[in-house]
Parts: C-alpha cells; structure tokens; sequence
C-alpha cells in the first residue's frame, strides 16, 4: 500500500515572515489527518523559519530546487549539503525550472542524485508541452524523461523518490487532463517504464503524484484514480482551507 503524498510547491510566494504566520494558521488544521504525508516546499528563504515551525510535527519539509554540485562558484545556488537539516524533500525538474533556468533531463537526473548523496529525497518532475499532447505524443515523451530523469539511479534509492507527472499546459492555467488521462500517463509512461527498468515490485511501490491545477473540486476524482498517490499543488497549497480540503480529500480517497 502507498501512503499518498501531498506536496505544496509555493513557488516565489511568501517571505520568511508570512510563511511562519501561514505554518502557525495550518498546523493545527494539518496535524490530525494522518494517513497521508504532508509536505510544503517554500522558497529557499523561508526555510528556516518554516523548518523551525514543523519541528516535532508531522509536516515535512521540501526545497524547490538544488544544485548538482557540493559547492563552488555558483553565484544564486544553493546544495544538497546546505540544505540537509532544513528539509527531508526537493523538488528537481519542476517545469518552470526548466522553462526559465533551462534544465534538461541529464540536469534533473545530476540534481536529483546530488539530492540522494545527501540524504534528501527528491520529487521528480516530468510532463509534457500542450504541442506533444495535442500531437498525442505525451506518452512517448513522458517515458523518454523518467529513462532520462533515472539514469544510473540504483533500485535501493527508489523509496526515496516521488515523481510527479506535471503536464505543462495544465500548471497554473485552470485546465487539466480528464483524471483517467493523468492516471492513463502515470501508469504507462511512469509506472510501466519504471517496471522495465526496475523490476514490477519496485515499480508497485513507487509514489506518483499528479500536479498542475489541482483544486478542492477536482482532487477527489484525481485521488480515486488507482495509480495516483497525491498531488503536487501550486496555487491551492497557498491558502490553508484549500490545502486542508486537499489532504482531507486525498485520505479520504485512500483510505
Ligand atoms: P498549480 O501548480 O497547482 O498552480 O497548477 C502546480 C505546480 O506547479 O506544481
């Protein structure tokens, strides 16, 4: 059984001060609903003061983003090492990373093991253009980026990795896949080609979230879909009732 995973990504959203104030508002509203791993990712900022806050709680942590290497002259970065006592999780390949920071596939796949050498666990972000899916290319595409995003991770590091099937078009825009489509993509393109590479088993256990335009009155159908595990969330992980209703309706669905 896989515990779903629901992860907040806020983005540039938020200074140190107003993620503290947010934390302070949800925990109490957060902590009851186990059952489901609970994860918010500020920006780099404000991770001290909102790793601090969750300190002894069940909320994890996450960083948007980390760089491949150590350390070194790279003016802006911020490493794996940096980051280890501040959050458990990372997102890498976050499709806005790639977009406006130009990361490839051979980049997520360097930062999502500098995050494992670390001890972190990244959140693998994949998806594809609204061209390649319209051309019906998106399953193609998809599992051409988890060969990619994977290469040369070794099976034991499986448990701590989630991938999150994020299509482009549907990030911030209102729209999304029909939840049969995202959990048509999951399982072929993600769970399949994970089978392939690393055996049935390993591939059963493997959580997949699905992201992009997630809101309290589509979370329902996308949880009940059997190879959906959570969700990663923008926009609605900003404010406290709808991520609440968003966990709340993830454990119900799980249940
Ligand atoms: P959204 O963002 O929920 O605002 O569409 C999702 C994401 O970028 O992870």
């Amino acid at each position: 059984m896989r515990v779903p995973i629901v992860a907040g990504n806020w983005k540039m959203y938020k200074s140190a001060q107003e993620a503290a104030d947010f934390i302070t508002a949800l925990l109490p509203k957060l902590t009851p609903l186990e059952g489901v791993e609970r994860v918010v990712c500020p920006a780099y900022i404000a991770l001290p003061a909102v790793s601090t806050a969750l300190q002894g709680t069940p909320i994890k942590v996450g960083a948007q983003n980390v760089h491949w290497k150590t350390e070194g002259a790279f003016t802006s970065d911020v490493s794996a090492p940096m980051l280890k006592g501040l959050v458990e999780y990372v997102i890498v390949g976050h499709s806005e990373v790639r977009q406006y920071h130009g990361d490839t596939d051979a980049r997520v796949n360097e930062r999502a093991k500098a995050a494992l050498a670390h001890g972190l666990k990244p959140i693998i972000a994949v998806g594809e253009t609204v061209d390649t899916y319209r051309a019906g290319g998106t399953e193609a595409y998809v599992g051409a980026q988890i060969r990619a995003c994977f290469e040369g991770i070794p099976q034991e590091a499986l448990a701590n990795i989630v991938v999150a099937y994020e299509p482009i078009w549907a990030i911030g825009t209102g729209l999304t896949p029909t939840v049969e489509e995202a959990n048509t993509i999951i399982k072929k393109a993600i769970r399949d080609v994970l089978a392939e590479l690393y055996g049935a088993d390993a591939a059963q256990q493997m959580r997949i979230q699905y992201g992009g335009s997630v809101k309290p009155d589509n979370m329902k159908a996308f949880m009940q879909q059997p190879d959906i595990d959570g969700a990663l969330v923008g926009g609605a992980s900003l404010k406290v009732d709808d991520f609440v209703t968003l966990v709340t309706l993830a454990q119900e669905a799980k249940r």
